[in-house]
């Protein structure tokens, strides 16, 4: 198979977007996400053949396709459970959304009264997908994540590269101008598992969403090597 068709068929899974984590009915934490990235990673894979289902944050794009499966989430939890329905299927899977990391222990039932002068909120820790799937990928599975960073960036993605069991990380800094969160740009420095780093010109999130989308092709193309090369190797040891 060349490298134009390796992607015609295959299941991919996409998060993107924010998380909003509710504190009354009328109030929510959440960060400034816009799914730009995470929805123009989803375009790149569709147009190259693959079924892709986009698990997605609360946004405002409209994205239609007859490959594409969108599943709308409002919280973490929601987005975690959506993606444990399909995450056995998948063959790739992008981590790009930006989730919450805590979540206030306690919803309020009714709007929250300002009686107060200091009002705090008791935050619980959020399921981790990417981590959580990291821990369940099998071979035949690729989990592609991203690190947002502020400071000590390469460190930071490669500590999430490891921790998250992640067969390349996507940095985008928040130091670069005109990148990461709500911008139609992006600069990214792609990090695989042997440290190799490829790092691109700030270029538009479609461009950014193809690099991304031809370096997972080059990571599944040396899997099936790998596979292959590990399948003929059990071959002939079990015939020796
Ligand atoms: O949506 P845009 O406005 O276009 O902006 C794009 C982006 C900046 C959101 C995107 O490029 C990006 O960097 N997304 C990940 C942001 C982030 O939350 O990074 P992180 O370093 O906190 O998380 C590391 C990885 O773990 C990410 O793949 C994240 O999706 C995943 N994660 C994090 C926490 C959690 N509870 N579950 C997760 O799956």
């Amino acid at each position: 198979m060349n490298q134009n068709n390796m992607l015609q068929n295959k299941q991919v899974l996409i998060t993107a977007g924010p998380t909003k984590e509710a504190i009354d009915p009328v109030r929510f934490i959440s960060n400034h996400s816009s799914g730009k990235m995470g929805y123009a990673i989803a375009e790149s894979f569709l147009q190259r053949g693959a079924r892709v289902t986009l698990v997605s944050g609360p946004v405002c794009i409209e994205l239609n396709h007859p490959r594409l499966q969108l599943v709308q989430v409002q919280s973490a939890t929601d987005m975690y459970l959506a993606c444990c329905r399909f995450f056995e299927e998948t063959a790739i899977a992008v981590f790009a959304a930006a989730v919450a990391d805590y979540r206030p222990e306690k919803i309020a039932t009714h709007k929250i009264k300002k009686d107060e002068d200091i009002f705090n909120i008791r935050m619980v820790r959020n399921i981790d997908i990417a981590g959580e799937f990291g821990k369940i990928k099998t071979r035949h599975q690729l989990s592609i994540g991203f690190a947002l960073e502020t400071n000590d960036e390469i460190t930071h993605a490669i500590g999430k590269l490891n921790r998250k069991n992640f067969d390349m990380v996507v940095l985008n800094s928040t130091n670069d101008a005109q990148a990461g969160f709500g911008y139609d740009t992006n600069k990214i420095t792609l990090i695989r598992p042997d440290f190799s780093q490829t790092t691109f010109a700030l270029k538009t999130k479609k461009e950014v969403a193809e690099d991304i989308v031809d370096a997972v092709t080059d990571n599944w193309l040396e899997k099936e090597k790998r596979l292959l090369e590990e399948s003929v190797f059990d071959y002939e040891t079990m015939y020796r």
